[in-house]
């Protein structure tokens, strides 16, 4: 079966991820050469359609789309006619009507990616809605993973932080376990979904629990623009159970690494004294290698939809 849009994990079979991590590879390495481009796209025009706000995600589509040669559009909403009353799928059929191949779509409300998708007959990739789904994440955070370890064999990972509102993790612990890894989730019971059963893993109330045992530890941003009340009762309670500090970093198991699709809170998820370590402990700490990671995977998702047109 063939891809037509990437809106969430659960519509990815194993063999279509292996291959898009399998040509991640060969992107990652275009991306290595002294000439950063190959003309795979040409001609092609890759619009970004990024209705909350957006660094890495953002920057990442547009440098992946350029490095395959294709032209980007960039939509900023606050400019556009969205102020004069048109409705999102009135504006976005106009941006379409200028012919773009393929739409980037990030927004605030969980399953608008979809809807626009089902309304439009261009591929369009989920760069993130609301607290559903986050798959291009997903996918970079797998071949973060893959390409430490090289296989992806027996990998117990802990997910650490604000479940409740994480569109990441949602989508790390569907293809975390796609892929058969061992997934442990470590968070609040305030900040725990309702129904984990969904996810099936097992929760622990502290990070101490995982820190000595886990390949990977992956902490996850606090999210206080989804958090409408205070979930937790301080900062500093929240640090004694779930912040990664100096002496649970030195006790993490030999060979582990450490996770965070960023931004990071520095001083709230972990130490900013650890981000501060990173360029000497590239082995451990994967957070920069994970945003070089999300170019090569987005070339290769823009490179699958739109080649196999
Ligand atoms: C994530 C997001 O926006 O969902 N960030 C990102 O894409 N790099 C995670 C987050 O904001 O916590």
């Amino acid at each position: 079966m063939e891809l037509r849009n990437i809106i969430s994990i659960d519509e990815l079979n194993k063999e279509q991820i292996l291959k898009i991590i399998e040509s991640t590879i060969y992107f990652k390495e275009v991306l290595e050469r002294d000439l950063k481009k190959v003309p795979a796209l040409r001609g092609k025009t890759v619009v970004n359609l990024f209705y909350e706000p957006s660094t890495r995600t953002r920057t990442s589509f547009e440098i992946a789309a350029k490095r395959l040669s294709a032209d980007v559009l960039n939509f900023a909403p606050s400019t556009s006619s969205l102020k004069k009353g048109e409705t999102e799928l009135d504006t976005i059929k106009t941006i379409l009507a200028m012919k773009a191949d393929l739409a980037v779509i990030r927004h605030k409300d969980s399953g608008f990616v979809k809807y626009i998708s089902d309304n439009i007959n261009i591929p369009v990739i989920n760069g993130g809605d609301g607290r559903h789904s986050h798959p291009t994440q997903a996918l970079l955070d797998l071949f973060t993973i893959y390409e430490h370890f090289k296989s992806m064999d027996k990998i117990e990972i802990a997910i650490v932080g604000d479940m409740l509102n994480s569109r990441v993790a949602r989508s790390d612990i569907l293809l975390f376990k796609q892929m058969g890894f061992s997934v442990f989730t470590v968070c609040p019971s305030m900040l725990l979904p309702e129904d984990m059963s969904y996810f099936g893993t097992e929760n622990f109330n502290s990070i101490d629990d995982v820190i000595e045992r886990c390949d990977v530890i992956y902490m996850l941003r606090m999210q206080f623009e989804r958090q409408n009340r205070k979930l937790y009762p301080s900062v500093r309670e929240y640090n004694r159970f779930f912040s990664l500090d100096i002496s649970r970093f030195k006790k993490m198991k030999k060979g582990s690494i450490l996770m965070h699709p960023g931004p990071v809170n520095r001083g709230i998820e972990i130490d900013g004294r650890i981000l501060d370590m990173e360029e000497e402990n590239m082995e451990r700490i994967k957070i920069s290698e994970q945003v070089s990671n999300g170019v090569a995977v987005r070339m290769s998702l823009l490179h699958y939809l739109l080649s196999q047109q």
